[in-house]
């Protein structure tokens, strides 16, 4: 008996300093979707700090739709929350309800995506440089070419999208000077596997079944593993009669670098979660204002980086 009460108060006191280390905090969160592995291991990993630093997160997915967002943040800011995450899914069109946030005094923090309004109506936004990793991916994709002429297919990410918006000038700029690289197609396929391969598909038919291409750009892994399947299906060799390069850095991409379908890729870490709950505490505290561009580190892999490692070290990572 006496064993039971000391257990209950265990527990009863857990709860409460549980509670009192996160101070009872509620925190918006707006997600786009579920569009890529990626994005489901971005969800997975908010999800685990907000439940491991004691919050209580508000889970919507806007199922790709802005309006859904706007409706998300807009209901967020009726319940009085105490931040707001959001994971914009297109650039432009959000001053209206990020100044409604700041109006009701709640701290908003942009994940891995970034909008065109004026920064004074947000705290922070966590996220890479997206021209930098489009442009890494430019230059591995110069220097491994050479001298080789090489037309490139490109594979864009959401339209409107800042990843989509940067990776494009990024990787523009990384094969600037290299008059022998020339991008022949690009259209979007939304970031999704599905879009990717039906896309690709449309490539390799306008490039003589796809022997007129030299390398595939993808805006990110998931639509370069759709393409992957088209280009096999073609009866080419993805990796070898067409390199593949794209971004995110999920295990399915190491699986196909590790199978030597896929050349290189630039990580984009899915933990943004983690450096926005810091930037909110710090805020909470004492006031202090993060700077307005918290930023998250950019690594290119290749072949060459042990893919089927990388592919094991994450499998289980929530992707
Ligand atoms: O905004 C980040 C991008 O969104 C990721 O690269 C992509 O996989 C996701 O859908």
């Amino acid at each position: 008996m006496m064993f039971k009460t000391l257990m209950l108060t265990t527990a009863a006191f857990a709860v409460s300093a549980g509670m009192a280390l996160a101070d009872g905090k509620v925190i918006g969160f707006s997600q786009i979707g579920s569009e890529s592995g990626w994005r489901a291991a971005e969800t997975t990993l908010t999800k685990k700090q907000a439940e491991e630093r004691g919050y209580q997160l508000q889970f919507s997915d806007a199922q790709q739709k802005q309006e859904n967002q706007i409706a998300a943040m807009r209901s967020f800011i009726a319940q009085g929350v105490d931040a707001i995450l959001i994971a914009p899914v297109v650039a432009t069109g959000w001053d209206a309800v990020l100044q409604e946030a700041k109006e009701a005094e709640i701290p908003v923090v942009l994940l891995d995506r970034m909008v065109d309004s004026d920064p004074s109506l947000y705290l922070t936004a966590v996220g890479s440089n997206l021209v930098h990793e489009g442009e890494v991916a430019g230059q591995w994709l110069a220097a491994t070419v050479g001298d080789k002429d090489c037309r490139i297919v490109e594979l864009q990410g959401t339209t409107g999208s800042s990843p989509a918006i940067d990776r494009k000038t990024g990787f523009e700029k990384g094969i600037a000077g290299h008059d022998n690289l020339k991008i022949v197609q690009s259209q979007t396929g939304d970031f999704t596997r599905s879009l990717g391969k039906e896309v690709m598909e449309s490539f390799l038919q306008a490039e003589n079944g796809g022997k007129d291409i030299c390398a595939l750009y993808a805006h990110n892994d998931d639509m370069a593993v759709g393409a992957i399947q088209a280009i096999k299906e073609a009866g080419l060799k993805p990796g070898q009669d067409i390199l593949v390069v794209s971004i995110d850095a999920v295990p399915d991409i190491f699986k196909a670098m590790a199978d030597g379908e896929a050349n290189a890729t630039v990580e984009l870490t899915p933990n943004m979660a983690g450096p926005a709950f810091d930037a909110l505490e710090a805020f909470w505290a004492n006031g202090t204002e993060p700077p307005k561009f918290i930023q998250t580190e950019s690594k290119l892999y290749t072949q060459a980086d042990d893919p089927a490692g990388q592919y094991e070290a994450r499998k289980d990572l929530g992707y």
